[in-house]
Formats: C-alpha cells, structure tokens, sequence
C-alpha cells in the first residue's frame, strides 16, 4: 500500500492517493487547518482557528507502524485523508485488535465517491495488520458520514448524548463499529 494510486472522481477529476508519511507533515498540517476552515468540518469535532499540530508529533504519528493514514492529493496539496490507528498494539489483551477510525475531505470533493474508496482501501491495509474491529464515532446531525459508513457495513452500537455544541444544539454522537473476519 506504499504505491501511489489514481483515482477519478465522479465529475472526472483524476486524484492521487497514497500513504501519509511523515515527510508529509507540512502539507498534512496545512490540510487540517484548511478543513478546519471548511463547511464540511461544521458536525466534526474540527473548528476553524484551532491550534495548528505540532511537527514533530505528526511526523511520529504517520511513521508509527500501528498506524496508518492515507491522503488524497490534487496536485501537490492534500484534500482528504482516511485514518486507521491501532488502539493498545502492546498491550497482549488488545492486541491492537481495534483501529479507530475517521475520514474527512474537503467540501469541494465530497460525495464523488473518493470516501467511500479510501474506506476501502484503509480497510484491506487494517485487515493485513491484524485489525479486528474498526470503532468512529459521528455527529448525529452528520448524515452524509453517517450514510456512508452503514453503506460500508458499519453498525451502530450505541448513542452519547450531548456530548458537543454545534449552533447552540447539543449534539448526540452514534458509536460505530465494523467486525473484520
Ligand atoms: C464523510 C465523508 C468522508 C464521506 O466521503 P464522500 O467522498 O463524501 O462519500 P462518497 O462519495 O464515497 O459516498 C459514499 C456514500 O456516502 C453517502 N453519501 C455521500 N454523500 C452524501 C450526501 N451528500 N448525503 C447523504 N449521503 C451521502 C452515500 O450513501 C454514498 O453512496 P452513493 O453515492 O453510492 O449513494 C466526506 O463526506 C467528508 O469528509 N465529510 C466532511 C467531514 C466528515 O464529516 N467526516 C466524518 C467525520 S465523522
């Protein structure tokens, strides 16, 4: 999974996708702040001037083994990214069975069908790490992620009540899951 990808969205546009690493923090870190400004962030947990992460943490993050982030490229600027990160690798009862996981991409380049192909694709790299489980969480005001991780054959294991405040509207987070076998 270390190869880069081709992918066309469906009004033709033709990304790239490929494996974050951590030579890629700049860019990474630009992405995220830019998200964090966008209308799709507005049920996610980003918001717009929030702290900028720290260089050297992402670039550990991505280089970690347990984990694994797959970007979207149109040209040289990152528009999305799909993440898995194995919860407790060492500990030898949870195996890091588990891998929380999130995706976000920028509005512009939603509902083209690159999230569901990079779910896929972060899906077979968990399944040949020894994943198990896939646990997210979402707004429940977000339809469009929510639609889109039953379509991928996530259920929905439980409700946290008011857990955020999105225009003065508590917001109930759906627990999800998806069992690899
Ligand atoms: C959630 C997200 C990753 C989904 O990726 P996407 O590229 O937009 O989704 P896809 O185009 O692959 O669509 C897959 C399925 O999702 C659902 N979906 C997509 N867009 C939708 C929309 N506007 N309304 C309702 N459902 C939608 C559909 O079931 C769709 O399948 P279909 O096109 O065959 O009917 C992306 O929209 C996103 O990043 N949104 C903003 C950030 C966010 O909410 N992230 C999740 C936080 S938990």
């Amino acid at each position: 999974m270390n190869r880069a990808i081709k992918f066309k969205l469906k009004n033709g546009k033709v990304v790239t996708i490929r494996r974050i690493r951590g030579t890629d923090a700049d860019a990474v870190i630009k992405f995220l702040d830019k998200f964090a400004h966008d209308p799709g962030a507005k049920y996610t947990s980003y918001y717009p001037n929030q702290q900028k992460k720290n260089k050297e943490s992402c670039i550990e993050l991505y280089d970690d083994p347990n984990n694994f982030f797959l970007g979207a490229w149109d040209d040289d600027e990152i528009i999305g990214e799909s993440t898995v990160q194995k919860l407790h690798p060492h500990n030898p009862k949870y195996r890091g069975l588990t891998g929380l996981t999130g995706s976000i991409i920028l509005n512009k380049y939603t509902s083209q069908g690159l999230g569901g192909k990079m779910k896929t694709m972060v899906e077979k790299w968990a399944r040949e790490n020894g994943v198990h489980r896939f646990e997210t969480g979402v707004y429940y005001k977000n339809i469009r992620s929510l639609n889109n991780l039953l379509k991928h054959g996530y259920i929905i294991i439980g409700i946290m009540h008011d857990v955020a405040v999105v225009d003065n509207e508590y917001m109930h987070m759906y627990k999800l899951e998806k069992i690899l076998d």
